[in-house]
């Protein structure tokens, strides 16, 4: 068996997916899962970009000491000295750094010749190797690069001091028989390739990226790079989860180990969900809803007389429980604190109370509460940000009736602490819910998606809101959970408004430093 280190980019590649903007505590969450699911690196995003994604940056690579912690570069000296700054702190910081190869790419965005192209790359690799012990060099687009051409350019770069290349299908146009021949291509013609990792890199265009990352690693790959459930531009990159369970599920074709507990699966896969949004199709592989619910007769005739009959994966290798009634309204502090332990969180004694109280609020409403539940509750207070001022939603009553024009009253706290009231309407009660909070806060709003869903199963399920809408103009997304759809709604809206604060602390504080 040969050993496939796991590269994610969940937080880099995945985070750039329209509409999602992780802020930095929610970033911080996603990466303590990485690290828990077993991936050897994570790119935890491009430090240059903004001030907010170098602090988020800074603070995973400070924070987090199992895994190696990486940042992207474009080739720019000022783009790999931020990178420095943002990683230096973490235990093996690690550059990675990315230019375009293809004739394509090198004409008409770089406008440089491939001479050029090739002077830059070997430039910035040794400018990078200076401070970094670790230098990932991605080719950009090298699936619509001439061959001749990408074996000098990477040969050059690791003559240079890259640790690792990357081999990217940047658009997903690749094949799985010409991705696999161009590693073997590389293996068998770039005289110093033995030296580093060689890295497969794979987007979702054709709905090819998996089976391209496997024949990646057939041929040659040492790492292979990917998201959780398959986020990240356009139709997304190669899903680490599906890319794990194949290779599990059909040893006997692919001799290769990896370091990923597949049992940590379902709870990474829920956490990427649920914070940035993108909800999972019911008939995603591995970690959709209905990845091992049988529906024909035929089938749960089969299931039941032996389950291997129509099922491949067991739900238990991928962490689905059935998800039982965890602690209920007779469970004391005691069973909570151990059960919060044994889901991985920490909190200091006031807030473990404030968490109590939540809980037990909680079971008085709610006949069982799962596993699925806590751990929303758990992670909603581990994410509450105590220093930013923001807006609290005090009370609120809706008037609905087939009859008549919703109402809604609704009370809160402003950031200045002061407390307002007032009522409005829609044609439907969210409607009303949204308008009369729309003209309670200062600012101006646009919402631009709603999209409701349950925790878990049973009547009384909690219901989660996401929301995507413009604040002021910019681009922001909220989440809300409550018993109540309406409640979970308002939260939803407030939440997002209130994550604006967040970004302009972090933009005060960077006038601050200035
Ligand atoms: O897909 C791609 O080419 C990338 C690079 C930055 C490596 O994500
Ligand atoms: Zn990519």
């Amino acid at each position: 068996m040969s050993h496939v280190n796991v590269f994610d980019t969940t937080l880099r590649d995945g985070e750039q997916s329209a509409g999602v903007n992780l802020n930095k505590l929610e970033k911080i969450e996603i990466a303590r899962q990485l690290e828990r699911f077993g991936v050897d690196v994570m790119e935890a995003g491009f430090p240059a970009s903004s001030q907010g994604e170098f602090e988020a940056v800074q603070h995973i690579a400070r924070t987090i000491k199992g895994v190696s912690v990486a940042g992207l570069a474009r080739a720019k000296k000022s783009d790999i000295d931020t990178a420095w700054e943002a990683l230096k702190d973490g235990v093996e910081p690690r550059l990675h750094i990315f230019l375009a190869t293809s004739p394509i790419h090198m004409t008409y965005k770089l406008k440089k010749t491939p001479e050029e192209v090739l002077q830059i790359a070997v430039e910035t690799v040794a400018y990078a190797k200076q401070k970094f012990p670790h230098v990932e060099w991605s080719a950009e687009d090298a699936t619509r690069t001439d061959v001749d051409f990408l074996v000098k350019v990477v040969e050059a770069v690791i003559d240079a001091g890259a640790t690792v290349i990357n081999i990217p299908d940047t658009v997903g146009y690749t094949t799985p028989e010409e991705y696999g021949k161009l590693f073997r291509h590389l293996r068998e013609n770039v005289p110093n390739i033995d030296k580093v990792t060689l890295s497969a890199h794979c987007h979702d265009d054709l709905g090819m990226a998996v089976a391209n990352s496997i024949a990646a690693i057939e041929n040659g790959a040492t790492q292979v790079e990917g998201t959780i459930n398959g986020i990240g531009e356009r139709a997304g990159n190669a899903s680490l989860e599906e890319i794990a369970v194949a290779l599990k599920i059909r040893q006997d074709q692919y001799p290769f180990t990896t370091n990923l507990n597949l049992k940590e699966i379902k709870r990474t896969s829920d956490i990427v969900s649920k914070l940035t949004g993108m909800a999972i199709p019911g008939n995603k592989a591995v970690v959709g809803k209905n990845a091992f619910a049988h529906e024909s007769g035929i089938h749960q005739d089969g299931v039941l007389k032996e389950a291997s009959t129509y099922e491949i994966i067991t739900p238990e290798m991928v962490g689905v429980t059935s998800n039982s009634m965890v602690l209920g309204k007779h469970s004391g502090s005691h069973a909570f604190r151990e059960k919060v332990q044994e889901l991985g969180y920490r909190f200091s004694e006031a807030k473990m109370k404030e968490v109590f109280e939540t809980f037990k609020q909680l079971t008085a409403r709610k006949k069982e509460v799962t596993d699925e539940d806590l751990f929303t509750i758990l992670m909603e207070a581990q994410l509450e940000n105590v220093t930013v001022k923001k807006y609290e939603l005090q009370a609120f009553q809706v008037h609905y009736g087939s009859a008549n024009l919703p109402t809604a009253t609704v009370a809160l706290t402003t950031p200045e602490g002061s407390r307002k009231e007032h009522a409005g309407m829609g044609q439907g009660s969210v409607e009303a819910i949204y308008n009369t909070l729309e003209s309670l806060v200062h600012e101006e709003i646009h919402l631009q998606d709603y999209q409701l869903s349950s925790i878990g199963k049973g009547r009384d399920a909690l219901a989660e809101v996401h929301v995507k809408m413009t604040v002021n103009g910019t681009e922001t997304s909220g989440r809300g959970t409550a018993q109540d759809v309406l409640e979970a709604s308002a939260n939803a809206f407030l939440n997002a408004v209130n994550r604006i604060f967040l970004t302009q602390q972090v933009d005060q504080q960077k006038k601050a430093q200035v």
